[in-house]
């Protein structure tokens, strides 16, 4: 993996074991912030970490993050999942985007399309998540209005950090007690069927949940888009073609007026653009 921007230091390295000048304030070549950020190599998952680390947050501010994987063509799926135009690396990046999480917010239909599972413990991010008061593994948190989800999974009954379930305040009441009777927390985040883009971001935010990740799907990252709360895209650019009609990474109503994003870094490995997009 590779910095193509910003593009902060192509000096090629001074070799190793050479004496190095003594210069005052200036770290050695092998330090931390010194690695040349456009040499190709494997990233430490601690230098991924330091790379996507959340901005400082105000007491009482939140921040929602997405992070998706399109194809060249702009395919969000191929054969109904992400994996087929997914990495080795984007994986990696992935788990690093979680292991900085509060919560990860995703749609139901990508719970059951991906049979999503419980967020793990992972040791790279053990120390910094202390550090940030944050507990052994993101919560997840998935948002339906028809709560047509298996409470007998794990992500349900197993996970480290208990799963929530955002719904409207017209969940169908049957629904409701399957989720009570499984002890799965449910939040209300929207009048009627349907939770409220926004809503649910600050329901999780009053929950000290502030760090957020949406992994989509594509239907809920539109809603987010439309809202006005989506505060940075973590897209990766798969360079690969699928043709047909797989759903693009945001779906629902257009905006009026197109959302601007202000590009903060791409990193590449393999052809695979790593993009990071914030709001202007
Ligand atoms: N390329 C990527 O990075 C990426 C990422 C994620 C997923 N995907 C792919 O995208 C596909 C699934 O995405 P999708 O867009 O169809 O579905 P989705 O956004 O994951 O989930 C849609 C479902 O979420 C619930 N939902 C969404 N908005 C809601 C609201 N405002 N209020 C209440 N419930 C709401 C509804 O669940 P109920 O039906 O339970 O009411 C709805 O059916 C899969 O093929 C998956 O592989 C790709």
């Amino acid at each position: 993996m590779r910095r193509l921007f910003p593009v902060t230091d192509q000096t090629p390295p001074a070799v190793t074991g050479q004496a190095q000048p003594a210069v005052t304030g200036q770290a050695p070549p092998s330090a931390p912030g010194r690695t040349l950020s456009g040499e190709d190599r494997e990233w430490s998952l601690d230098e991924l970490a330091e790379a996507y680390a959340y901005p400082e947050l105000a007491a009482d501010g939140h921040w929602l993050r997405g992070n998706m994987v399109s194809t060249l063509d702009g395919a969000a799926q191929h054969d109904g999942r992400s994996q087929p135009i997914s990495s080795d690396t984007d994986m990696r990046v992935f788990g690093t985007l979680r292991g900085l999480a509060d919560v990860v917010v995703v749609g139901a239909e990508t719970v059951r399309q991906e049979g999503y599972r419980p967020a793990r413990a992972r040791e790279a991010f053990a120390a910094r998540r202390r550090a940030a008061g944050q507990g052994p593994a993101p919560a997840i948190a998935v948002v339906t209005a028809s709560m047509d989800l298996d409470f007998s999974l794990p992500l349900f009954t197993a996970p480290l950090v208990p799963t929530l379930v955002l719904t409207g305040s017209a969940a169908p009441p049957e629904r409701l007690a399957a989720a009570a009777a499984a002890g799965v927390e449910v939040v209300t985040a929207g009048e009627g069927a349907a939770v409220d883009a926004a809503r649910a971001v600050r329901e999780l935010a009053d929950r000290g949940l502030r760090r957020q990740l949406t992994e989509g799907g594509p239907r809920l990252l539109g809603q987010f888009v439309a809202a006005g709360v989506l505060d940075e895209l973590c897209l990766t650019v798969s360079p690969m073609l699928t043709a047909g009609d797989a759903q693009r990474i945001a779906g629902g109503g257009r905006l009026e007026v197109p959302t601007r994003l202000r590009l903060v870094s791409v990193l590449e490995e393999a052809g695979f653009l790593f993009t990071r997009y914030r709001r202007s």
